[in-house]
């Protein structure tokens, strides 16, 4: 535990793959320990302030929830309300929490806010998701392949659609020695110094991390089918244009029929059903997706574990 106490949860390009390795047994014994009704009070008298300035159901669920389930306290904290939505800085609120409570989780748009709390809290900071990257959604996703599949390393996954903050975090699974094949079309392409640090570091550890613009070349012999959204939140004006861009990259029954029969489809939710991918799919066999949902919990559970 001592190598994560009072580390930051921003992204995973900070952690190594043992370290995620360990963040995930740790998951799946607080998973086993909720299951067996075995209470664990690890957070005990521990308080963690979750700043939200976008909707949120799962995150804010599983972060309060599962802080709840460690023994601690979460505070709820919209842009509503406090006063960063008044113009207070954020270098500000990060000095007055650090003094207040034990770690700051934060869902917001700009990346480098997060990064600027981070800077100026003394105190853990886990990015719930900035426009930019989604890394506690890619913890939860490991740790659902890995009941699926097993495994990790070897394993193909395929995401289709758009190259946005979940592409960039999932990007970082090729590290944990899988084959991330990334297709969107070419004017939503995900960054290209994020994707080279992927691939970089995926290349290190025995991984692979492609771009292509087929998505059903890319669907092909895949274990894992992954989508998102075609316009995030933000992008509520660029819906219409976004539609149109991305006729094609959604997973439905023919993307299925090229990955291997036993894939499994993953999408973080919330999904728009016949855009991104169909009603059939989602609701379908395959589908892992409240799996993958539930994992959340369990996931930044382990986060706060480690980290607070
Ligand atoms: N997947 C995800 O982050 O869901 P919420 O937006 O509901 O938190
Ligand atoms: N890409 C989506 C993910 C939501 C969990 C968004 O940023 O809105």
């Amino acid at each position: 535990k001592a190598q994560f106490t009072g580390r930051d949860f921003i992204c995973l390009q900070d952690f190594t793959p043992d370290e995620i390795l360990h963040m995930l047994k740790v998951a799946k014994e607080l998973k086993g320990e909720r299951k067996g009704g075995t209470p664990h009070p690890i957070l005990q008298g521990k308080t963690l302030a979750m700043i939200f300035t976008k909707s949120s159901t799962r995150t804010r669920v599983a972060f309060e929830a599962g802080i709840l389930q460690l023994g601690g306290h979460a505070l709820f904290l919209s842009n509503r309300d406090i006063q960063i939505g008044r113009g207070e800085p954020i270098k500000d609120t990060a000095r007055v929490l650090t003094r207040m409570v034990d770690g700051i989780m934060i869902r917001t748009h700009s990346h480098q806010d997060v990064t600027e709390l981070a800077k100026y809290a003394d105190i853990p900071v886990i990015n719930g998701l900035s426009d930019f990257l989604h890394p506690t959604q890619v913890l939860a996703d490991l740790l659902t392949i890995q009941e699926y599949k097993h495994r990790l390393e070897g394993l193909k996954l395929t995401y289709i659609g758009d190259g946005n903050n979940m592409a960039h975090s999932l990007m970082f699974a090729g590290k944990m020695g899988m084959h991330v094949v990334i297709a969107t079309p070419v004017g939503y392409k995900p960054d290209a110094q994020v994707f080279a640090q992927a691939q970089a570091q995926a290349k290190k550890h025995g991984g692979l991390v492609e771009w292509v613009e087929d998505p059903l070349a890319a669907a092909k012999g895949a274990d894992v089918l992954y989508t998102d959204v075609w316009a995030s939140m933000g992008q509520e004006e660029e819906a219409a244009i976004r539609m149109k861009a991305f006729q094609g990259y959604r997973i439905d029954r023919g993307t299925m029929e090229m990955a291997q029969s036993d894939a499994i489809v993953m999408h973080c939710l919330p999904a728009h059903r016949g855009e991104e991918i169909t009603e059939e799919v989602l609701e379908g066999p395959q589908s892992v997706i409240f799996d993958e949902a539930e994992n959340r919990l369990h996931a930044h559970k382990a986060i706060m574990a480690l980290l607070m």
